[in-house]
């Protein structure tokens, strides 16, 4: 008789550079997520999706043909009614192309936008860098004032600091505009004609093409040759050189610390004026932005639309939470408050003070188990406060209320309690 074997089958793998987020992790993406959302709405930002996919043109036009992330990294396929479309790999472009799309240049100016949202390059897979990644976005759109670019920096700023990110370093630089810019690209060339030789083979084609990214490459043949290149805050204009000093003052009096970096000039092509960079230590070499953005005035006009300035940024997700874990911070979402009732005579004032605490959106818990009070404690240690409440606290009206952090307890009426309990928690949300 004939022995059928069964098929081996290879176990499947996920693609290279996508990473799967497990349930261990999700408390941090969670955290970072509850954060920006917190940050953008104290400056009046409203959030924006925009469609994974989009049409080519969109990013070509607007990131530049040249450009790595649009000449190597976008997935592109043709759609089956023929159309060449891509997954987004930045959000900057989607979301102009939808403030037009969705006459937002019609309303109230700027339009305040944030987004949360993956993005697709085909990069080379490493730590800190996949192929599927995640950013906060946020984009202003419809005002020149260089006071908008420090609110946009501000922003930011907050966010690392409500999430406890320590040992960030914000680098700033002003590319000039149209009308200086083609006088300091041609200053770069002529510091780099002599070198044309000993230069890689793509920043032959970027002298041509691009000459502010000959400051980006990290190639051992032409990184030494960015000494004694040319600065771009050297042949700013007049309004370009008044709105840079009005920026610079503007982070000093935030108190937000800056270097001045003459050499930054990002991997995208939009960008005029106010350029900017968070960068982290621990990160390594080529990945060490964890986020960055800046000014992009031309870029509508260059999307085939009426000229609008606009400033925004986008900050890594992934590469946050990789510094914020090497940190050891743990992750800031505050666990929900938990209610420990001291014995079953107790659930029913229990649930009823947990309504009260909801009702002044306070994330709450209440332990039914019939564990004992030391067992239900062992498992609430995580929450910022918990809310003990025995026969002497059901009898007088009061609830313990506990400080988990700082190990504090006291006896507090339970009218007062949803008062309190928010104090503690406000206070634990503010950085050491
Ligand atoms: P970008 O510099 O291309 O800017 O990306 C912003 C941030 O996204 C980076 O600083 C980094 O943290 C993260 N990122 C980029 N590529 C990867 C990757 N392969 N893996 C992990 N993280 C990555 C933009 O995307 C602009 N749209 C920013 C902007 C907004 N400018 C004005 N408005």
């Amino acid at each position: 008789m004939a022995v059928t074997k069964t098929p081996v089958r290879t176990p499947l793998k996920a693609l290279r550079g996508m990473e799967d987020i497990l349930p261990a992790d999700q408390p941090y993406w969670q955290a970072l997520q509850a954060a920006a959302v917190r940050v953008a709405q104290l400056f009046g930002y409203r959030l924006m999706e925009t469609p994974v996919l989009e049409m080519v043109e969109v990013f070509q036009r607007a990131v530049g043909e040249e450009t790595d992330i649009v000449s190597k990294e976008m997935y592109i396929f043709e759609d089956r009614g023929g159309r060449t479309v891509a997954l987004r790999p930045e959000g900057t472009a989607p979301v102009v192309r939808a403030y037009f799309a969705g006459s937002l240049d019609q309303g109230p100016q700027p339009a305040r936008l944030f987004y949360l949202e993956p993005m697709y390059r085909y990069d080379r897979p490493q730590a800190g860098r996949y192929r599927q990644l995640h950013q906060f976005g946020l984009e202003a759109i419809g005002e020149a004032s260089p006071y908008i670019d420090v609110e946009v920096i501000e922003v930011a700023w907050h966010w690392y600091e409500l999430l406890g990110l320590r040992g960030i370093s914000l680098q700033i630089n002003s590319l000039g505009d149209a009308v200086c810019r083609p006088r300091f690209r041609e200053a770069l060339r002529q510091h780099y004609r002599p070198h044309l030789s000993e230069m890689c083979a793509e920043c032959r084609q970027r002298f041509e093409r691009n000459p502010l990214r000959l400051l980006d490459c990290k190639k051992e043949s032409c990184e030494p040759l960015q000494a004694g290149a040319p600065s771009s805050l050297d042949f700013l204009c007049e309004p370009c050189s008044q709105a840079f000093a009005a920026v610079k003052e503007g982070l000093r009096t935030a108190r937000i610390p800056f270097a001045l970096n003459e050499h930054l000039v990002r991997g995208l092509d939009y960008y005029t004026r106010t350029v900017f960079e968070f960068w982290h230590s621990s990160l390594s070499g080529a990945q060490n932005a964890l986020g960055a953005g800046g000014r992009y005035d031309g870029l509508a006009e260059e999307m085939g639309f009426k000229p609008v300035p606009g400033i925004g940024f986008a900050l890594g997700l992934d590469r946050t939470l990789l510094v914020l874990k090497a940190q050891g911070s743990p992750p800031v979402a505050p666990e929900p408050v938990q209610i420990l009732p001291a014995a079953a005579e107790q659930l029913r004032t229990a649930v009823q003070f947990a309504r009260s605490l909801r009702a002044g959106g306070i994330a709450t818990q209440v332990d039914y188990s019939q564990r004992s009070l030391k067992g239900k404690m062992r498992q609430a240690t995580q929450a910022l406060v918990v809310c003990l409440i025995g026969p002497d606290e059901e009898r007088e009206g009061t609830v313990k209320v506990r400080d988990m952090r700082r190990s504090v307890e006291e006896s507090v009426p339970r009218a007062e309690a949803p008062a309190r309990v928010a104090h503690i928690l406000a206070l634990a949300s503010r950085p050491a």
